[in-house]
C-alpha cells in the first residue's frame, strides 16, 4: 500500500480507512494518499486525452489531489468529485478550495452505486484505487456507462493488479476489498457495455483498463 513508509508503519485496522475513510484517521489516510499516490495517478494520467473544455467526473475522489490534476487539464470545462465518505468529501473541498469556491469543481457526497447524475453527463470518468471497494461492481459500472457521453472514456487505474500475491494480504485486512485482474475487468466492462477497452500494466503490479461509449 503506497501510504506505508519507513517512518509509517499504523496499526492494521487503520488501513479499513482505504474503503471509507472515517474520522481523524480517515483525513490522515487521505493526506498520506494525495502524496502517495501521486506516481501511479501521474502514470494513470498519461493514458488519458482530456479536452480543455471536457466535464470530468472522479470517483472515489478521496483527498481530491486528482480533482486538481484534472482542472488543471481541463482548463476550461467542469470537474466533479464523488466520494460516499464525508470526511473524503471535505478533504477534496478543502484542497481544491478555489475552484470549489469559482463554481469550477463540485464536490458530491454519494455512492457510485447510484450516481445523482443525468444521463450521458461526463466525457472523462475516472476511478483511482477505489474499484476494490465498490459493493455491487455490475451495478456501479453501469451507473458509470449511463452517466457517461457518446464518445466519452472511463478509465480505472489500481496499484493492486492482481498478478501478485500482495493484494491477498490487503484483502485480509480491509474488509469489503476485492482485487480484480485486467480480464475480470474486460469481461466486467464489456458487460456494461463498454468498447475500445484497452488494459496496461507496469510493474510492480499496476494496472490501467480505459474504455469508451460508443
Ligand atoms: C483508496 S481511496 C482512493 C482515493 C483517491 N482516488 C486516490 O487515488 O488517492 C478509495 C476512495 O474511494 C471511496 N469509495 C469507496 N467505495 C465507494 C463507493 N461505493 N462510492 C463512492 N466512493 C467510494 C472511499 O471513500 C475512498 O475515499
Amino acid at each position: 500500500m503506497a501510504v506505508i513508509s519507513e517512518n509509517f508503519n499504523p496499526p492494521e485496522s487503520f488501513f479499513q480507512n482505504a474503503c471509507r475513510p472515517e474520522g481523524e484517521d480517515g483525513a490522515l489516510m487521505l493526506d498520506k494518499m494525495n502524496v502517495g499516490h501521486l506516481k501511479l495517478a501521474e502514470w494513470g494520467f498519461a493514458h488519458l486525452q482530456i479536452k480543455d473544455d471536457a466535464d470530468i467526473l472522479d470517483i472515489g475522489c478521496g483527498g481530491g489531489a486528482n480533482l486538481k490534476v484534472h482542472l488543471a487539464k481541463s482548463s476550461r470545462g467542469t470537474v466533479t468529485g464523488i466520494d460516499y465518505s464525508p470526511v473524503s468529501v471535505e478533504k477534496s473541498r478543502e484542497y481544491n478550495l478555489e475552484a470549489v469556491s469559482s463554481g469550477r469543481c463540485r464536490v458530491i457526497e454519494g455512492n457510485v452505486a447510484g450516481l445523482p447524475f443525468e444521463d450521458n453527463s461526463f466525457d472523462i470518468i475516472t476511478a483511482f484505487e477505489t474499484v476494490y471497494f465498490w459493493p455491487d461492481i455490475e451495478r456501479s459500472l453501469a451507473q458509470v456507462y449511463r452517466v457517461l457521453r457518446k464518445g466519452g472514456t472511463f478509465m480505472i487505474c489500481n496499484e493492486d493488479g492482481g498478478e501478485t500475491d500482495k493484494g491477498e494480504k490487503w484483502t485480509k485486512i480491509i474488509k469489503g476489498m476485492t482485487i480484480y485482474k485486467p480480464e475480470r475487468l474486460r469481461r466486467l466492462l464489456t458487460e456494461a457495455g463498454f468498447t475500445n477497452i484497452a488494459v496496461d500494466t507496469k510493474d510492480p503490479d499496476w494496472l490501467t483498463v480505459t474504455a469508451e461509449k460508443h
